[in-house]
């Protein structure tokens, strides 16, 4: 996502020292990227752990593991045992991750035992908003991902708001200690990227739709497609609204 650098550079690494966290998680990261730059800018000296499904990317896409960053996978045993063993985070930071969640409080029971007692859980995500061309096409479009992925048995939710992800943290036993709803920059070379993005997305779920036995639903999301294109090539998407929960074990 493109914001990663703007909640690293805004909370992340205030709260790293804050905190005085050792051992750091990004829990759903990705390629990475944001663990390489905490890296990078605390001089080495954290231990940082990334946790993904990484067996379903290509080898060539997986982040390597060095002396003081090690990326596991979410489904291997090495992960369970983590998980088994609990306590192990200072500060587990999870960007624009709740979304992908099937079952929300089994994922935030897993962070919770991954945190150490009075560890802390930083999480952002997109936050629903719909007061603009551009933020209703990012909706649309991700009502219609989260709908195509369900008939094929994948998952993929809409965006939550903020007030509907609080209670989530409550449920999981976490002691929230502040939310924020925010806008960031979002330049327009990062919007037609993300616009761009989007369209590849929708041409790759009207290519799979294609062999969708079903003809009533075939004829249906082909329709849908065709009509998200336009919309989404008319107005883009807009990824500038965000909401971050800070939360402690
Ligand atoms: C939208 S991407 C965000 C990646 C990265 N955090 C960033 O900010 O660029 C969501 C990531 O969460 C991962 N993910 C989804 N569900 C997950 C889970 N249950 N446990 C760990 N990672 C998960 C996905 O594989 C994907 O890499």
């Amino acid at each position: 996502m493109p914001t990663t650098d703007v909640l690293l550079d805004r909370t992340v690494i205030g709260l790293i020292k804050r905190i005085g966290a050792r051992a750091v998680c990004d829990y759903g990261c990705g390629d990475g990227a944001l663990l390489q730059r905490i890296d990078r800018i605390t001089g080495q000296r954290l231990q940082l752990t990334g946790i993904d499904y990484f067996s379903s990317r290509k080898r060539g896409e997986r982040p390597q593991s060095t002396g003081t960053m090690r990326f596991i996978d979410r489904a291997s045993r090495e992960c369970r045992r983590l998980v088994g063993q609990g306590g192990v985070f200072d500060l587990i930071v999870s960007a624009f991750t709740l979304h992908h969640f099937r079952r929300p409080l089994e994922e935030l029971a897993v962070l919770v035992k991954l945190l150490k007692p009075r560890g802390t859980l930083f999480l952002a995500d997109l936050e629903f908003a719909n007061d603009s061309g551009d933020q209703a096409a990012k909706n649309l479009f991700s009502f219609l991902s989260e709908e195509f992925h369900a008939f094929q048995g994948a998952y993929h939710r809409h965006h939550y708001t903020r007030d509907e992800a609080l209670p989530l943290f409550a449920a999981a036993g976490l002691a929230v200690r502040s939310s924020r709803s925010i806008t960031v920059d979002f330049p327009e070379h990062e919007r037609k990227e993300e616009t761009g993005r989007a369209l590849r997305n929708l041409a790759r779920m009207r290519a799979a739709n294609a062999g969708t036995a079903n003809g009533h639903q075939r004829a249906y999301f082909d329709q849908r497609f065709a009509q998200m294109t336009k919309l989404v090539s008319r107005h883009g998407i807009d990824y500038s609204r965000l909401f971050t929960i800070t939360a402690t074990r």
